[in-house]
């Protein structure tokens, strides 16, 4: 496979086999959401405006992007801009939607050499025509590859999202489309603006908040969770290494016990039969 260059640097020896560690010592998540927090503090202690925190934040992003894709994550969700982000003075909101052009603008070739899909998710009806344009040619030119999808979360919100598949399948109730009998997580999920992708096994935040921020609410019913103090601009691959790590020590349930997990069913079937 052609070697990713999302970043434009060889990669190092010493991060091949840090990731091929990774790979050998349990499972890779196939899909990680990201709270990307702290860009402005960062800045500020910088004694910079905001924007800088942002501008290099969108350097961790295509680091984060090339890492993930080397390691096999299969999908990468990024929380860009959230619906109650248009509360920000309008400067900073100008300075994000700037960024996002020129970013969409200058990666978008790169996304495609690398066999990188780009998605979105949100309500970018909401998002000046300049930036919807770059999105959608950046969405049309990338739509049929397959190492790792991105989707960036842009004017998105979980409640947005519920709400969304409520009203649309509220439509199809009352068309006779959809039977109120028929409606189960399934067809909640299905309706959802991540149909397509399976939940996220893990989300991280960044910048030290314990807070879900109104991020993939539903989606996120089993996912692992891993806050670090990082700010966003300094969360590197080195960083998402230690989550993935993280995310490999834990015992996932899924509400069930400990036992019952998939590595110890044969073992309880056996000791079920000598039971029996
Ligand atoms: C949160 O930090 C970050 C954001 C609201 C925007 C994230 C955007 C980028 C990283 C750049 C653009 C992204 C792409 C995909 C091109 P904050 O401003 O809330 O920081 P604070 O909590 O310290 O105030």
């Amino acid at each position: 496979m052609k070697p990713l260059s999302i970043t434009n640097k060889k990669q190092t020896q010493d991060d091949k086999d840090r990731q091929a560690r990774l790979q050998k010592s349990g499972q890779i998540p196939a899909h990680i959401g990201i709270i990307m927090d702290g860009n402005g503090r960062w800045a500020k202690q910088r004694g910079n405006i905001r924007a800088y925190g942002h501008k290099v934040g969108v350097d961790s992003v295509r680091d984060i992007t090339e890492a993930s894709a080397q390691i096999g994550i299969q999908y990468l969700t990024l929380y860009a801009f959230s619906t109650e982000n248009w509360k920000r003075p309008f400067t900073e909101v100008n300075a994000l939607m700037k960024l996002l052009v020129r970013t969409l603008r200058k990666e978008a070739e790169n996304l495609n050499e690398n066999n990188i899909k780009l998605t979105a998710i949100g309500d970018v009806s909401r998002f000046p025509k300049s930036c919807r344009n770059e999105l959608e040619e950046a969405i049309e030119l990338t739509k049929d590859n397959d190492r790792l999808q991105l989707c960036l979360a842009l004017s998105y919100s979980g409640r947005w999202d519920i709400t969304n598949a409520f009203r649309s399948m509220a439509e199809k109730v009352k068309s006779g489309e959809l039977s109120p009998d028929e409606i189960d997580e399934q067809i909640i999920s299905s309706h959802l603006s991540t149909a397509d992708v399976p939940d996220p096994d893990l989300m991280i935040r960044t910048s030290g908040e314990f807070r879900i921020s109104n991020f993939l609410l539903w989606q996120l019913a089993y996912s692992e969770m891993y806050i670090t103090k990082t700010f966003w601009p300094d969360f590197r691959r080195n960083e998402l290494y230690k989550a993935i790590e993280s995310f490999q020590e834990r015992d996932r349930r899924f509400g069930k016990i400990s036992d019952q997990s998939s590595e110890n069913q044969s073992r309880n079937s056996v000791a079920e039969k000598a039971l029996s």
